[in-house]
């Protein structure tokens, strides 16, 4: 069984990327499928490079039974693109940079918008929580939650893990 790698991109890679990875990574785990599907996430900048992530998320995410641990870093064009079967961004401008960074066709069939994935909520976009209260961080959680039951299924229905 072929092992799947995937990365999670936000701009600053505290808030929601962050959160995704640790959703994805309680969800898969829950599941079964730790083992076979690997998580990471990084921003688009680098300005809170080594950074934990932000400890409002951290706090709303911790109260879903999330633990969001890791570190910040800066997306590697080279590496990420040849390591990771998805990169997966968060809102529109997340998408234009990576596709703006991918180095080819290649690269950009990658790329993925995390909201394609929802099945319950219908947005576009997962929205930026940086500058805004509470709501909009339990708002990254709803969406995140419902995206990552939806990534699972796709996987599931395009590779062998139904048979695992
Ligand atoms: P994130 O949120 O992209 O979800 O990690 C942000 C974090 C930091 C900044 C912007 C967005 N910032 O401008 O520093």
């Amino acid at each position: 069984m072929t092992e799947i790698h995937l990365l999670f991109v936000c701009l600053g890679n505290i808030c929601r990327s962050p959160a995704a990875e640790a959703v994805m990574k309680v969800k898969l785990e829950k599941k079964g499928f730790g083992n076979l599907i690997h998580c990471d996430s990084a921003g688009i900048i680098g300005f809170h490079a080594g950074e934990p992530a932000d400890a409002r998320m951290r706090r709303h995410a911790l109260r879903r039974g999330y633990q969001v641990t890791s570190l910040s870093r800066q997306v590697k064009r080279d590496h990420d693109f040849d390591h990771f079967d998805m990169i997966i961004g968060m809102d529109d401008q997340n998408i234009t940079d990576l596709n703006t960074v991918a180095r080819s066709a290649a690269d950009r069939k990658k790329i993925f918008r995390m909201t394609d994935f929802c099945e319950k909520f219908n947005y576009d976009t997962v929205p930026d929580p940086y500058y805004g209260g509470d709501a909009g961080f339990e708002l990254v959680l709803d969406l995140l939650e419902d995206a990552c039951e939806g990534l699972i299924e796709h996987l599931r229905r395009g590779s062998d893990l139904e048979r695992v």
